[in-house]
């Protein structure tokens, strides 16, 4: 690969993306990232393109621009997503096919995109932002979580594919992280008052745990380490509380674990 190398961030108009943008421009990418309405104050050192990961045509405008700017491709960082927070049967499929169309569509879309560039070119790399709850299914979040475990599944298939074509894909796994997230989620859309102090419970842990929540800068370390390392691995968590996350789920017994999940989230 040249010296310089190319990278798009999707989702770089607020929280991880825009550090994540941010980071690698300055870790010497030349960084395209991508919001679905162009604003004046994005991302030092990086150029912000029009690109709303749910549509198809949008998607192949931006990945053309690129390529037509930059001759190449070699880092995607998946970013883009959205939150949704309340009771599993509080929203509605149509609310839960908005939410899989940016977190696990928008991810396909993109990847589908890039993909023949970088075969044309030789190699690339593919870095999903996941999370912890692509990992540990948690309360209160099962349309969230579930799209965060399709990521996962669909990131591990990819990378055992792509690797003939000297393409690795990576997931990258924080938890709690100081962004706007939960204030952009969606709200259910079928709110039930039986879920009424379940939803109060999780907006209240979410205020205790935000303000010391890691802030993107730990996650972007672990982006530029994922799009460094020579033999990538294939899932990253990103944080201390990611970390211990991952290990307790490994090492714990499963009835300790369900026991302080439960706690964290104030169930009886
Ligand atoms: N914050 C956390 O605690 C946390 C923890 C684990 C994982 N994550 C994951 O980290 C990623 C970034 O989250 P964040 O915390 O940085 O949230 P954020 O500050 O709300 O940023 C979300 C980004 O996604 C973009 N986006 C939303 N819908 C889009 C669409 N249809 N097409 C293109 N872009 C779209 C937004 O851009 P525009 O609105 O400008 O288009 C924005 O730049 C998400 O995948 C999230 O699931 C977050």
């Amino acid at each position: 690969m040249d010296a310089v190398r190319i990278a798009i961030v999707t989702g770089a108009s607020s929280g991880i993306g825009y550090a994540t943008a941010e980071g690698l421009a300055g870790a010497g990418f030349t960084v395209f990232g991508t919001s679905r309405k162009i604003k004046n104050d994005g991302p030092k050192g990086v150029t912000m393109l029009a690109c709303d990961v749910t549509d198809e045509a949008s998607v192949a405008a931006l990945v053309s621009d690129v390529v037509a700017r930059a001759g190449k491709i070699d880092l995607l960082v998946n970013n883009a997503g959205i939150g949704m927070f309340g009771g599993a049967e509080e929203s509605s499929i149509a609310q839960s096919k908005a939410l899989f169309d940016v977190n696990v569509f928008g991810v396909m879309r993109m990847t589908n995109a890039v993909l023949p560039v970088m075969k044309r070119q030789g190699g690339g790399r593919i870095l999903n932002i996941g999370s912890i709850l692509g990992v540990v299914p948690a309360p209160y979040s099962a349309h969230y979580s579930a799209a965060k475990h399709a990521i996962e599944g669909y990131t591990e298939s990819l990378d055992h594919e792509i690797r003939a074509f000297n393409i690795r894909a990576s997931i990258i796994e924080p938890a709690y992280v100081r962004t706007v997230f939960d204030q952009n989620g969606m709200k259910p859309d079928q709110q039930k008052a039986e879920y009424d102090a379940a939803r109060a419970a999780v907006a209240a842990l979410l205020r205790d745990v935000m303000p010391k929540a890691d802030l993107p800068d730990v996650i972007v370390k672990v982006v530029i380490k994922a799009a460094n390392d020579r033999i990538p691995r294939r899932r990253y968590t990103a944080g201390n509380a990611a970390r211990m996350i991952s290990l307790l789920r490994r090492f714990a017994t499963s009835n300790m674990f369900d026991k302080t999940l439960r706690k964290q989230f104030r169930i009886a």
